[in-house]
């Protein structure tokens, strides 16, 4: 931890930033198994919201694992670095301005809370509930197989806890319920 560092403060706010491009920001968290649909469901919501003209960013857990969290794995020391550094870096995108779709399976109820505390009211948490039967059965990277096949070890959902959410601003039965439907419920929100 570095110590003698002082924040420095900027003459623009996040205020005067969604000020200027015309549409309030907000930060939504979708969190669920792999392969419950986060990552679908943001991705077509995205594009709803570039449509209307809203400033937007994904930040998705593949993704990211690709580069600033390519040194971290699935221990539950690793996944809760994971979410605290996501949290961060969402945190920065808000005060960009900008509508941030966060797609983590981010296991921990702690974890979320934190992302949440950094935030404030602007914070959505989105619970992409789905059965690991039918994740199983979609199985969209082949994870799943592997992982009944011995070769992947502590997976969230099998031998791996998932933490629910208590009290999500949406929850989407994603058995169920299909991907336009998903993505009004979100706008619903806005
Ligand atoms: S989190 O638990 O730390 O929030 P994150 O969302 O970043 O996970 O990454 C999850 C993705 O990593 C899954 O969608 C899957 O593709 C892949 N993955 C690889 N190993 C595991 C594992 N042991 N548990 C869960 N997901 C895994």
């Amino acid at each position: 931890m570095a110590d003698n560092i002082t924040w420095h403060h900027g003459k623009v706010t996040r205020e005067d930033r969604v000020k200027l491009f015309g549409k309030k920001n907000k930060v939504f968290w979708f969190t669920g198994l792999s392969g419950s649909g986060k990552s679908t469901i943001a991705v077509e919501f995205e594009k709803r919201l570039h449509e209307q003209g809203h400033p937007t960013f994904i930040l998705d857990g593949d993704n990211v694992r690709h580069g600033l969290n390519k040194n971290l794995g699935f221990s539950p020391e690793d996944r809760e670095e994971n979410i605290r550094r996501v949290a961060e870096v969402v945190k920065l995108f808000y005060d960009a301005g900008v509508t941030v779709l966060v797609c983590f399976i981010s296991p921990y109820r702690n974890d979320r809370e934190y992302a949440r505390s950094l935030i404030g009211d602007d914070f959505v948490e989105v619970y992409v509930k789905c059965s690991l039967e039918t994740c199983e059965e979609r199985d969209p990277k082949g994870l799943y197989k592997k992982v009944r096949k011995g070769e992947i070890r502590g997976f969230t959902g099998v031998d791996a806890p998932y933490e629910e959410p208590t009290c999500p601003e949406v929850t989407i039965v994603s058995d169920i319920v299909g991907v336009d439907e998903s993505v009004s419920a979100c706008m619903d929100l806005l």
